[in-house]
């Protein structure tokens, strides 16, 4: 039976920001160093960096970038990455050498290859609030003081213009070097807000939040009057864990916690009459979580050291098939029913490990999340309107990873429209492993014509690789919307369905 979908264009929920197709990228891995920055590929430009890597960003319109962790920068120093004096040092948080020769000109210069916003992400593990301002300085600062000087006879004469600014990583956690308690985190970002926003006070900051309610009260009461954001993070799949994928049922199961975190900062920032000033950076998310096979760490609460050596299976592109795909869209989605307090969201991480784009000596793979990244950034619209249905959709029964039984629904739905043109694009997502399902639109759409653009593989199990292209994103045109017209959807499968004039 199709589903009858009813759409009212007149009631806005309300305007993305562009910014929830946002990225990430760490010095972790293949991310930098022979990833995007390779200077001895030939594929690479005068700046060392990957020309097919920056034409594939450009394409998905990479809105801002963030940099450079993650977990790696809580023990890098800015300062030992810029001039020509560099060193190579030992990263903490991955435990291998940086070169040091990728810092912040380098990754300025990449961002405006791209065309994206620069996001900085501040060491608040073994850094001070000073040194946080004084890369502020650096980056903002015409010429005014040493740091602006530095950057001048470095060789960029105007100002970086670096508007988005966060206080430290995961500074809660016990995994990230320099964790901090909640007092002492609350003190750290107040002092670091203030110093940021005296250098410059466009800044926008954001500080780490996580769904433990004293570490965020604590954040919120003593820095809410500095903070533009607040950042969570969450990976759904901790492959550390466990060292196996989850299935295609069980990422099923995962959809249906998306938006907790985003539900429960909500209303703590409205509890705290703070939701109108601050807004939620999703700033890390991913499906999968896997790790460098060189870390190891401390368990909390065991005193005992952990080695966990996981296979190291970020190179493995079989890893990221429409599981990936679908949960990417089923988040997104999500984001733009948020978007009215979720204003920025970066995938994590771009590139290699478990990222959207693979890249090997002699060319990239896009695997099977890029495309999703395309279909919503470039067929989507910019508003999100309301969308409902008469009917009851269907439920899938799945089984979680941790053993947890849930209902999901099958379908996933949203309704967008152009602010800047007529027409409404819908996206439409079946999670269901093998059965196809289908839509029947209202008349609203007379005198539209149809078109589906569809993103799937012969399996869910289906990904691309270096010697295969199983997912890709397939443009049927429908022709004039008809009374009663059914579209079909595909299992497994994420769909941009546009009625345009
Ligand atoms: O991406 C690997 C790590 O995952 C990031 O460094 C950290 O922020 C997250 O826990």
């Amino acid at each position: 039976m199709a589903i009858s979908i009813q759409v009212n264009e007149k009631r806005i929920k309300g305007r993305r920001s562009l910014m929830l197709y946002g990225h990430f990228i760490e010095h972790f891995h293949r991310q930098i160093y022979n990833g995007i920055y390779d200077p001895q590929n030939p594929l690479s430009d005068e700046d060392g960096l990957r020309s097919d890597i920056l034409s594939a960003m450009r394409q998905i319109k990479v809105p801002v970038l963030r940099w450079p962790g993650g977990c790696f920068v809580s023990s890098y120093h800015w300062k030992d990455g810029v001039g020509k004096n560099r060193q190579p040092f030992f990263d903490k948080a991955w435990r291998v050498e940086d070169p040091n020769t990728f810092g912040t000109d380098e990754y300025i210069k990449m961002c405006r290859k791209i065309g994206c916003e620069p996001y900085i992400c501040t060491n608040a593990g073994t850094g001070t609030a000073e040194e946080m301002s004084d890369w502020v300085e650096y980056c903002n600062l015409e010429s005014e003081g040493k740091y602006a000087k530095w950057r001048i006879e470095n060789g960029s004469p105007l100002p970086y213009g670096v508007k988005y600014w966060s206080i430290g990583n995961e500074n809660y956690g016990f995994w990230e070097i320099g964790a901090k308690s909640a007092d002492e985190w609350g003190r750290l970002v107040k002092e670091s807000a203030k110093m940021m926003k005296h250098v410059d006070p466009r800044a926008e900051l954001s500080a780490a939040a996580l769904s433990d309610l004293d570490w965020n009260m604590n954040l919120l009461k003593n820095c809410g009057q500095f903070l533009d954001w607040i950042s969570i993070h969450e990976y759904w799949d901790m492959m550390a864990e466990k060292n196996e994928p989850a299935t295609y049922e069980q990422c099923m199961a995962y959809t249906d916690h998306i938006d907790h975190s985003v539900d429960e900062v909500r209303g703590m920032l409205a509890a705290m009459k703070l939701d109108k000033k601050i807004r939620i950076a999703f700033d890390e998310w991913n499906l999968r979580s896997w790790h460098h096979p060189n870390v190891h760490t401390v368990r909390q609460g065991t005193g005992k050291e952990d080695y966990i050596t996981p296979r190291d299976k970020n190179d493995d592109n079989s890893m990221y098939n429409m599981a990936d795909a679908v949960f990417t869209a089923c988040f997104l989605s999500a984001m733009n029913r948020n978007c009215d307090i979720v204003g920025m969201a970066n995938f994590a991480p771009i590139l290699n490990t478990r990222g959207c784009i693979y890249s090997y000596p002699e060319g990239i793979v896009l695997r099977s999340t890029y495309h999703v990244f395309d279909l919503y950034v470039n067929y989507l619209g910019d508003t999100v309107v309301d969308l409902w249905t008469p009917d009851s959709v269907p439920g899938m029964h799945v089984t979680g990873k941790n053993g947890q039984e849930t209902d999901v629904e099958t379908l996933d739905l949203l309704a967008t429209t152009w602010s800047d043109r007529a027409g409404t694009a819908l996206a439409v997502v079946n999670k269901h492993p093998s059965d196809s399902a289908a839509i029947r639109l209202s008349t609203a759409f007379e005198g539209m014509n149809v078109v589906i653009y569809r993103l799937n593989g012969s399996s869910p199990d289906s990904y691309n690789d270096v010697d295969r292209t199983e997912v890709s994103v397939r443009k049927e045109e429908l022709g004039m919307f008809r009374e009663n017209m059914e579209i079909s959807v595909e299992p497994h499968s994420v769909n941009v369905i546009q009625l345009v004039p």
